[in-house]
């Protein structure tokens, strides 16, 4: 489908890829950035319910496909951004690793995947196109697969003390997701996801400016998404942290220690994370199809 958020997308990223093979390199032993937590958790979710096969949805330089080509059978990265696909390629062999070029909402396959991932690619979609890459994924799923992604935050809004709280705090929506939050702090995991559920909607303001030149990048909050699965009929299993913010975001790049502290809290064992999730910029979803 052809529309403005989806060509800016495009063009920017088209441009970005060199930009971003710098940005997702997997070393475990450097501090950890969004991209490197995102591309760990899928992994943490392949290893945890062993999932043999993989399609990586807006794949980039193909870091996740390339990772985890070591514990599937088949992985495959998918771009539609031609320069990524082609540093994926240069970077990444495996023999059961492949990269294709190509939008999802063209992509035709008769081959069935354990896992569908996507990170960072929801916010470039619109609400409709959403919904359709939820349909697409549960047709690329096998009987039991699992869907795995992250969205930006839209709690996180509300704590990050900054042009977008001041937008927030003059919407309506205000209360509603305040009151998600304390949930979250609140509830354990079986709970929560029982909350009557906030309406999937796009955020009522313009964005301050991200980084990313396009007009439109999405956040969520996790009832938000957590409705939109259910009515897809994918049960979801569980809700992940990403890059967490021990200081508001104006110091967080002034000492590498909050960064450290952030790594701490992805890292953590244990059994609900759910109280970190308003302070988190991100967060990852892992849904198993009904
Ligand atoms: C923010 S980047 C994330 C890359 C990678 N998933 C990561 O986390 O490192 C988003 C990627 O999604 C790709 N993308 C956006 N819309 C797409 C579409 N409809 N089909 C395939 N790829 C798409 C862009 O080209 C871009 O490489």
């Amino acid at each position: 489908m052809k529309y403005k958020q989806q060509d800016q997308t495009k063009t920017f990223f088209e441009k970005d890829a060199t930009n971003w093979k710098k940005k997702s390199i997997f070393s475990k032993n450097k501090l950890l950035n969004t991209i490197t937590e995102r591309n760990l958790y899928v992994i943490s979710q392949i290893k945890k319910y062993k999932l043999r096969s993989l399609i990586d949805v807006g794949c980039g330089t193909g870091d996740l496909s390339y990772e985890a080509s070591k514990f599937t059978k088949y992985s495959l990265g998918l771009d539609f951004a031609k320069s990524m696909i082609k540093l994926a390629n240069k970077k990444f062999k495996n023999k059961n690793l492949e990269f294709i070029e190509g939008s999802l909402f063209n992509f035709e396959t008769s081959s069935k995947f354990d896992c569908v991932s996507a990170n960072g690619f929801i916010e470039y979609i619109s609400l409709k196109d959403i919904e359709n890459f939820i349909d697409i994924s549960r047709n690329l799923l096998t009987k039991n697969g699992y869907l795995v992604f992250g969205t930006r935050n839209r709690l996180f809004n509300l704590f990050s003390l900054n042009k977008f709280s001041v937008s927030e705090l003059k919407k309506r929506t205000y209360r509603n997701f305040f009151e998600e939050s304390v949930h979250l702090t609140h509830l354990n995991f079986k709970k929560f996801i029982k909350l009557k559920k906030t309406k999937f909607e796009e955020v009522p303001f313009k964005q301050p400016n991200t980084g990313v030149n396009v007009d439109k990048r999405h956040q969520f909050s996790p009832l938000q998404l957590i409705d939109i699965l259910n009515k897809k009929k994918f049960k979801i299993v569980d809700i992940h942290p990403i890059n967490y913010h021990p200081v508001p975001p104006t110091v967080y790049r002034t000492n590498d220690n909050f960064r450290l502290f952030s790594n701490y809290i992805f890292k953590l064992n244990s059994d609900n994370k759910l109280p970190y999730i308003p302070f988190s910029s991100s967060f990852m979803i892992s849904a198993k199809k009904k």
